[in-house]
């Protein structure tokens, strides 16, 4: 790793280690369909070397969603089933806990070089209050000797799995980690500008700061999605927030609209680079994705401009469009939404800061 003097799985000796191994399939779902595999197959690199290195057993653990307890809509099942079909000739099972004796008993169970994934760690309420006793349970329930930090959309969150866990195992980066950090750090170290943000999504909350923390290093930030629908508005002249939305019959903002697709491509025509993290619309639905269509299909199309898009969302949506259009040209699709602003705007990441020194 080039950006950040910490281990990998390449610094460490794998062989019959049992491994338990963070990752982030927090992809989108819809009625129980994954509607993007973009995540589930960016760990398969890492999955691939610990095999070939002769590892014994790889324990998955992961979260999905932000369920209220253990609700059945946010079972990890179904990505065991997906990830399953990425590895032929690979043993992958599932358990519904990720803890006690039946997570003992399916590690037992597991044929050497096999892949247990257990269940979505917020179905447990030790996970984000990053308590040391959930953490111990997985450890001592596993019987795991190493521990890989390969989750990169959740090293911003100081969680069990990012934090507690690293309390008691050694702890190195996966690959998609080691790459996903050297190159946002790369690209971004000194980015040519104008650079253009353009931030949208569900998650408000966490991409509310995200615009402050552009001040100093865009040179325009435009606002849509979520955020701009709920009424955000920004005194600062670099900020422009999506002005006109299309709505349903509820009057439900659900896309933004004309005018502000028109301001947000006249900002982006001008930019030597764009960060985008977050869709502009509710691109579940077909007639809420035109403006991020749009967008997607405007920076795909000028290779000239070094683009970085970030989030299992906006990621996964750009990266379906690429399936169908592979002349589209993007410089980095990161796994990563927060996570990858916080790493541009050199936030604080307790994901990285707990990985081993080298
Ligand atoms: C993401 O999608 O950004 C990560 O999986 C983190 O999810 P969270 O915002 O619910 O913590």
């Amino acid at each position: 790793m080039k950006a950040i003097a910490k281990q990998t799985v390449r610094d460490v000796n794998l062989k019959d280690a049992i491994v338990l191994m963070r990752v982030d399939y927090n992809v989108p779902l819809e009625g129980g369909i994954i509607t993007s595999d973009f995540r589930i197959k960016a760990s398969l690199p890492t999955l691939r070397y610990l095999l070939d290195h002769g590892v014994s057993k790889i324990i998955l653990i992961s979260h999905l969603g932000r369920p209220n307890g253990r609700e059945e809509q946010y079972s990890l099942r179904p990505i065991a089933e997906e990830l399953a079909g990425l590895l032929p000739g690979v043993a992958v099972n599932f358990v519904d806990q990720v803890s006690g004796p039946e997570v003992e008993a399916a590690v037992e169970e597991l044929p050497e070089g096999g892949i247990l994934l257990l269940e979505n760690l917020r179905f447990y309420p030790g996970e984000q209050a990053n308590q040391q006793d959930f953490a111990q349970s997985i450890v001592d329930s596993t019987h795991a000797s190493l521990f890989v930090q390969d989750g990169f959309a959740v090293l911003h969150r100081a969680n069990a799995s990012t934090d507690a866990i690293t309390k008691l195992l050694p702890t190195v980066a996966g690959l998609l980690v080691e790459r996903e950090i050297d190159t946002l750090t790369q690209v971004l170290d000194a980015p040519e500008h104008p650079l253009v943000v353009v931030i949208g999504g569900a998650k408000v909350e966490d991409k509310m700061p995200m615009v402050a923390a552009f001040f100093d290093r865009a040179d325009k930030i435009l606002v849509g999605g979520k955020i701009a629908a709920d009424g955000y508005t920004n005194a600062n002249p670099k900020v422009y927030v999506a002005t006109d939305f299309d709505e349903d019959e509820s009057g439900n903002k659900l896309d933004i609209g004309p005018i502000s697709m028109i301001e947000f491509i006249k900002n982006c025509e001008t930019a030597k680079t764009i960060v985008w993290s977050g869709v502009l619309g509710k691109i579940e639905d077909a007639a809420y994705a035109t403006s991020s269509t749009i967008l997607a299909k405007f920076i795909g199309e000028h290779p000239e401009i070094t683009s970085i898009i970030c989030g299992g969302d906006t990621s996964g949506f750009v990266e379906n469009l690429v399936k169908e259009d592979p002349n589209l040209h993007y410089s980095l699709i990161s796994t990563g939404g927060t996570a990858a602003l916080a790493l541009i705007t050199r936030q604080e990441m307790p994901g990285i800061n707990n990985l081993n020194d080298k």
